[in-house]
This record gives C-alpha cells, structure tokens and sequence, in this order.
C-alpha cells in the first residue's frame, strides 16, 4: 500500500466519527471465502470491512478480522467494522438482543458502524431508538440506514431524536438515486454505495470501458474512482485477492470533469429489481419479519459458541 492509498483516507461523518472511505463487502459470500477475503484485504491495506447478519457470515467476517489484524500487526481500533441488523429482528428489545449476538459473532466488544439493513414499516422507529440506546452507552461508533427512500427517511427525520451517520444505497452508474441524494445533503447524512460496480453489471457499460481504455485502468477502477470523486464512500465485494487489491488502486489518476459528467449521465434512475419486487419493508409480507439469513455450510466451523 503506497501513502497516497485511498485505504487510508477517511470521511468525517455528522457525529465527527471517521470512516474509511472504500472497504471491502461480503454479500453473498460463504464463511470460508469471507474469512479469507477479509484477512487477505486487511493485509492489504484495507481498514473497513462491511457485512451484515442476513449475510449469514459473522462469523467467517469475525474469524478473517482476528487473523487479518494478527498477520498485519494491528489493533481492532485500526479496523472499521459495519454490520446491520436483520428484518426479522426488528424492534427496540430484539435489535438490543441482535446486536450482541452479532457482537459475539465478530468476536468484538463494539462495532464502528450499525445499520438498519432495511426500513421495516411500523418497526423501524423502534429499531431506531434501540440504535439510538446502543450509540449513547458507546457500543457503537456510529448508527446509520439502509435502504431507506425519502419518504422512510424523512419519517425517521420527523420521529427521532439522532440524525442517522449514514445511509447505505444500492448505487452504481445506473443508479444514481439523484433526488435521496439530495435530501442526504441537507440532512448531513453520508452515502455509502452497496454494489457499486452494479453486481458487476455497470462495468460492461460502453462509456466505462471507453474510458477504462482512455485512462488505462480497469472498468472496475473507473467507477470507483468516479464514487470517490463524488465523495461517497463504497464497498465493492470481491472474493480474489488481485482484484480486492487492483478495485483499492484509485488513488494515481483523476478523471476529467467532462468524464465524470459523461458517467453521471448515465443515471437511468433504477434500483434493481431486488427493491421494485421487494416487499420486505411490507410487515404483511412474512419475509419482512422471518428475514432470510442467508445460508451456507460452513457456517458451524465459524460459530462462536
Ligand atoms: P468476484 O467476487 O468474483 O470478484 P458489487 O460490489 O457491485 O456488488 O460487485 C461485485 C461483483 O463484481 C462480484 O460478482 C465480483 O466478483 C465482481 N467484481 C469485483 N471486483 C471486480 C473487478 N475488479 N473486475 C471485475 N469484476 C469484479
């Protein structure tokens, strides 16, 4: 990792907290390949690792922190860790409860970051003050969203008493979420992009290869650089090692004003099908409640007992 690394570059959030401003994510991703990526990307230079209890790998993210500061020689206050809390364990007594369990899971005593993973209607204020409790007695660094629209946003706004930290968002080129940006601006809240490379999908686009051929980087670079120029803080998942490495080399060029427009135009103003089909938000909708941990074998050789 060279000076310049973005690795080591923070943002001050609306509470003074600082958080790095690009990290690795592990969605979709098994305990086994989670507790190699994240050591792997601690090594590396990484400094803030995101994942969540609906991921359904705590305990792989818990075992690659405790290698991945041992190998690199550091302290868990040299690592910022987010994880959120599930829809099905939504409200102010259950959150409290889910956030020690998650806690045991990563094997640490405090996380930097806590998010509602997703606005759950006529539950979410609730899981709010739970957060809220979590922040005053200094279990958490920070509290933030995720997930939440204007419209659930301006309800939380409206109904409780700490401004969220951060709002985490689908948002990649094709995805702009223009107008929420806005409302964020003038509520202080940072963005904070969940698959910014689009699920890989944003990176075939023709004007990010056309300029991944001009500035001779990878597709995958030009986005992030362009999210970095827009001062918002990313977390592109990737289980290879060359790639977690080459998505964190965005520190040694600057695209142009012109090609940061030309990338900003390419705002088609969609989220994924994953919110216009989804009802999780919707309590009448069992999923919002059961919440779908995601499952994978190899959970049992992780669990912290
Ligand atoms: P993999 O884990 O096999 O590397 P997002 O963070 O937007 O959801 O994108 C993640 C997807 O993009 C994953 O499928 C990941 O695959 C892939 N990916 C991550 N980094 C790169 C890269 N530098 N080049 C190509 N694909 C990438």
């Amino acid at each position: 990792m060279t000076k310049s690394s973005v690795l080591t570059q923070r943002i001050t959030l609306n509470n003074g907290y600082t958080m790095p401003r690009l990290g690795l994510g592990v969605w979709k991703t098994s305990n086994t390949d989670a507790a190699n990526s994240v050591s792997q990307a601690i090594q590396h230079g990484y400094r803030m690792i995101d994942t969540a209890k609906q991921y359904g790998n705590e305990p792989g993210v818990g075992a690659g922190i405790q290698d991945g500061l041992l190998k690199a020689g550091l302290n868990r206050q040299d690592l910022f860790v987010t994880t959120k809390v599930l829809n099905g364990d939504q409200g102010y007594d259950s959150t409290l409860r889910a956030f020690e369990a998650s806690l045991k899971q990563l094997r640490l005593h405090y996380v930097d970051l806590y998010l509602i993973h997703w606005p759950v209607d006529g539950k979410f204020i609730d899981t709010w003050r739970a957060l809220e409790e979590l922040y005053r007695n200094g279990q958490v660094r920070a509290i933030g969203i995720s997930n939440f629209d204007q419209e659930r946003l301006t309800e939380l706004l409206d109904k409780t008493a700490i401004t969220p930290m951060v709002n985490q968002m689908e948002f990649n080129p094709l995805n702009q979420e223009k107008d929420l940006r806005r409302l964020m601006q003038l509520a202080g809240i940072q963005l904070e992009a969940w698959s910014p490379l689009g699920g890989g999908a944003a990176l075939s686009q023709p004007t990010i290869t056309k300029l991944a051929a001009k500035y001779q980087r990878s597709a995958a670079q030009i986005i992030l650089r362009w999210d970095y120029q827009h001062n918002i803080i990313t977390i592109p998942k990737s289980t290879h090692v060359e790639r977690i490495v080459a998505n964190s080399q965005i520190a040694d060029f600057t695209l142009s004003d012109e090609d940061v427009a030309a990338i900003d135009a390419l705002d088609q103003g969609k989220r994924g099908l994953w919110y216009d089909d989804f009802t999780w938000h919707n309590p009448t909708n069992p999923k919002a409640f059961t919440g779908d941990v995601q499952a994978w074998d190899d959970t049992a050789k992780f669990l912290q007992k």
